[in-house]
């Protein structure tokens, strides 16, 4: 074999991509029922939009993307995630002057180079939705109900909804200062990624994964206690909103997420089976961001969901039927003489709907039958000889073994 698929990347094969299908159908389903709308943008962008909309300080932008130079010489970058191009394709398009609020979903491939676990690639595929427009704190609840709904029309269970202000450019400075000041003292017991954290981005030390850098964290000044009047009134409103509907949630003063963007409200979904890769979607506000890649000052807020995590929560929780793929007809015939009617009446049926299969190599009567039941085939119609000469053919049905003769002309309505 000259070569296999690059690392961090996976086929997804015909019986997968039923299941994907499947859940891309209720993705679209809620997002209509919630009034948002697709938009697709492209899959790469110039690099600079992705350095300044996601932050040079994160992961993401510092080891994570593919970025590389195109023939003319461009930075050209494979998006890590669909925000910035979204809100660039909001000012680029001028979108504001349409709605009040833009509402926007995608489906799409995202691409980070870390290092590959389960449930962790390098290319992999995204639901989210951005609202554009309104800095209101009903939208923010919106918002999450749109992501627990999902989840919800999919079955899956045993989820953890966490959520947190970051406050905003007004009061999350001081709070900035004030961790800075927490750590300083105890730099020395940071792991090396929070000791460059602390003067780059010290709100990544509070959801580090290093065991010790956690012990430190539980007595680091919590954020909620130094936001400011509006964002504290905000996120009260915020859980009044998700209290209303019955949400359940559990407010997290460490859910910080990954990205430069976000002010105000923060949310992750957790299916904690997942392990390390436990998060299945993440989000929420970013009001300064619209300005920042150059538009009119506009309010946001959104988030995604990774499909690869989802539908290994499902298999995970058995909410996938196995038997996605099926066959209506298999059509049997092992005479070359009836071979062209058979054939055509196989048209006929496709026509109408049907999903029909056939033998393309004539063979038994037996192995052909053996095809009709790996295919899950609910009905086979047997062109015999017989019953050929009297314009006939034989209907069998599979789950009961009932079979009768019939006349061609009444097949569709037979079937
Ligand atoms: P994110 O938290 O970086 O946020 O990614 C969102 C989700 O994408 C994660 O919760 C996870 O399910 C999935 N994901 C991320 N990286 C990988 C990976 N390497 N392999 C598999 N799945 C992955 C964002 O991307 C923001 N743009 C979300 C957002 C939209 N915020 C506001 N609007």
């Amino acid at each position: 074999m000259l070569t296999t698929v690059p690392r961090g990347t996976k086929d997804i094969l015909p019986n997968e991509v039923t299941t994907w299908l499947y859940v891309e159908n209720i993705l679209r389903k809620v997002c209509q029922s919630f009034g948002y709308q697709e938009i697709r943008t492209p899959i790469f962008e110039h690099t600079e939009l992705f350095k300044r909309g996601i932050g040079d300080a994160t992961d993401v932008v510092e080891k994570e993307m593919y970025t590389f130079l195109d023939r003319g010489e461009r930075s050209i970058t494979l998006r890590p995630e669909n925000t910035a191009g979204v809100v660039r394709s909001f000012v680029e398009n001028k979108l504001y002057a349409d709605l009040q609020v833009q509402k926007l979903f995608y489906i799409g491939s995202m691409f980070r180079y870390d290092r590959p676990q389960a449930g962790r690639y390098r290319e992999f595929h995204q639901f989210g939705i951005e609202a554009l427009g309104s800095s209101a704190a009903s939208l923010d609840a919106e918002c999450i109900l749109l992501a627990v709904t999902v989840l919800q029309k999919l079955g899956l269970k045993d989820l953890q909804l966490k959520i947190n202000s970051v406050g905003c450019s007004n009061c999350r400075p001081q709070y900035r200062a004030k961790l800075q000041e927490f750590f300083k003292e105890k730099k020395d017991e940071l792991c090396e990624d929070c000791q460059s954290r602390l003067e780059r981005n010290p709100m990544r030390i509070l959801d580090c994964k290093n065991l010790h850098c956690n012990e430190l964290v539980k007595d680091a000044p919590v954020l909620t206690e130094c936001l400011c009047d509006e964002c504290r009134d905000h996120f009260t409103n915020v859980q009044h909103f998700l209290d209303s509907v019955g949400i359940k949630y559990e407010i997290d003063h460490n859910l910080v997420r990954g990205l430069d963007y976000y002010t105000k409200t923060a949310f992750e979904v957790q299916y904690p089976p997942l392990g390390a890769q436990s998060a299945v979607a993440g989000g929420g506000r970013y009001d300064g961001l619209v300005e920042q890649i150059g538009g009119p000052a506009t309010p946001g807020i959104g988030f995604a969901m990774g499909l690869e995590r989802i539908i290994l929560a499902l298999e995970k929780q058995n909410l996938l039927s196995q038997n996605l793929k099926f066959t209506d007809v298999f059509c049997v015939c092992n005479n070359s003489d009836n071979f062209p009617k058979m054939f055509k009446i196989v048209n006929e049926l496709r026509n109408k709907g049907l999903s029909v299969e056939f033998d393309y190599s004539l063979g038994s009567i037996k192995s052909q039958m053996k095809k009709a039941n790996k295919f899950q085939a609910k009905k086979t119609l047997i062109f015999g000889d017989d019953e050929m000469t009297r314009e006939c053919v034989i209907l069998r049905n599979m789950q009961t073994g009932e079979q009768k003769e019939i006349a061609i002309e009444n097949i569709f309505n037979e079937l």
